[in-house]
């Protein structure tokens, strides 16, 4: 155990010594799996987040010491010099009176918080400790009731019912000012459910703040199957699909053996430029059986990718008369054609052209505005170097890298 730094002011006792009867797995609670993490370790996510680092104060098992301190190492990462593990008592009020004893000089707001509280969330911690520094008060999340209340006989018969708009129900994380739990425990004879029943019972008033649903307590087999499933996915979420696509083509003067193009006097096999669906007027063209168009050619790509519906080769054919010279456009109109007919639209599609040549800057935004048009959805373009590295570097060709997204309508 690492000593905490001297200077945190709000501490955080998280109890979880408990036995875990009623949840009936045979252990402590605490370490029953919750989604693949026990329940203290997804209790301790908001604990660790908070604004300001917290000491924090785990109670636990006084058998499952040593896990409970590689929980919340595991859990602490960086802040984990703020930690520290005890062995809790017979009763919730022994177990937090054992964490009570440990904090620093330098606390002056406690928040005690029951483990099996696992999936509160931050935002609740947060609104406690604001409400004990801007009140002086002890400050404890509540939920209006929404079920009739009856009281009953010991034989399980109802007497009457208890006017439900004066009641709250009552979680965690509690937060008092530290002079008032520490001067509530040290009274203590008799013992309470939570900790705001001892806080008053000394005579200091303590606000109820708006709680969480999701700040439930863990308690029966039924509890955890609802965590269960609060974590899953939502039900009927349709994620979008990303796909990815690259193309390369060599300068036709490379290819006809002509010197490297200077981008200045429109040499090469006299083949005219075209990129990103732009006629580049005095730049050596780019070779393919089509007009070469690497930019375009990377967006079918990424398309029909992120569709499942192959690529640009197995579609169009990379020999098929009819794409002879053809320019981007065609393609990417086909390919939108295909998309629209398995069921998805284009979300946005991003693409990197990697060359020398042509200086891609001065006409971005022309060639975005052309290539939105054509899919009717954003395209954005950047354009690199590779610092003469490769045959990019040698101005012998282009590359572009695409990615897209597409969802399901
Ligand atoms: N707790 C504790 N020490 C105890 C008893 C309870 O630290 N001697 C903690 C529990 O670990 C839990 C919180 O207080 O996080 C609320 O208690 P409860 O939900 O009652 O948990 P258990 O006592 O473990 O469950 P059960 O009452 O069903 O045995
Ligand atoms: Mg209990």
């Amino acid at each position: 155990m690492s000593t905490p730094p001297p200077t945190s002011t709000v501490a955080v006792i998280v109890v979880a010594a408990g036995s875990g009867t009623r949840l009936g797995h045979g252990q402590a609670k605490a370490f029953v799996s919750l989604g693949g993490r026990s329940i203290l370790s997804r209790s301790l996510d908001p604990v660790f987040a908070l604004r300001e680092p917290a000491q924090v104060v785990i109670v636990a098992p006084v058998e499952r010491l040593a896990e409970a301190e590689q929980i919340g190492r595991d859990a602490a990462g960086a802040a984990s010099a703020h930690l520290t593990v005890t062995a809790g008592g017979a009763s919730r009020q022994e177990s937090v009176a054992r964490g009570l004893a440990l904090l620093e000089s330098t606390v002056s707001v406690v928040l005690v918080h029951d483990a099996a509280r696992a999936l509160t969330p931050l935002a609740q911690f947060e609104a406690v400790i604001d409400s004990v520094r801007n009140s002086g008060r002890g400050a404890i999340p509540g939920l209006p009731v929404s079920d009739t209340i009856k009281r009953t006989d010991r034989a399980g018969l109802a007497l009457e019912t208890v006017d439900r708009s004066e009641l709250s129900a009552v979680q965690t994380p509690q937060g008092f000012p530290r002079t008032q739990l520490d001067e509530a425990y040290a009274a203590a004879g008799t013992e309470f459910t939570d900790d705001a029943a001892l806080v008053a019972s000394i005579g200091h008033d303590v606000s109820i703040i708006h709680g969480d649903p999701l700040a439930f307590k863990i308690t029966t087999p039924w509890d955890l199957r609802r965590a269960e499933q609060v974590l899953q996915p939502t039900p009927g979420l349709v994620l979008p699909r990303t796909g990815v696509g690259v193309d390369s083509h060599a300068f036709a003067s490379i290819l006809s053996g002509d010197s490297v193009p200077s981008g200045q006097s429109g040499d090469g096999a006299g083949t005219p430029l075209w990129l990103a669906g732009l006629f580049w007027p005095g730049e050596t063209g780019l070779s393919g059986h089509s007009d070469g168009d690497a930019v375009a050619h990377a967006i079918c790509d990424a398309l029909l990718s992120a569709a499942g519906l192959g690529d640009i080769g197995s579609t169009f054919g990379t020999s098929d008369p009819q794409f002879s010279g053809a320019h981007g456009e065609v393609f990417l109109t086909e390919t939108l054609r295909m998309l629209g007919a398995s069921g998805f639209r284009v979300g946005n599609v991003a693409v990197q052209l990697i060359g020398n040549r042509p200086r891609f800057a001065a006409r971005r935004t022309e060639a975005e505005a052309v290539l939105t048009g054509i899919l009717g959805a954003p395209v954005s373009i950047s354009a690199t170097t590779t610092d003469g590295l490769g045959f990019t570097g040698r101005t012998e060709g282009v590359v572009a890298i695409a990615t897209a997204l597409v969802y399901a309508v």
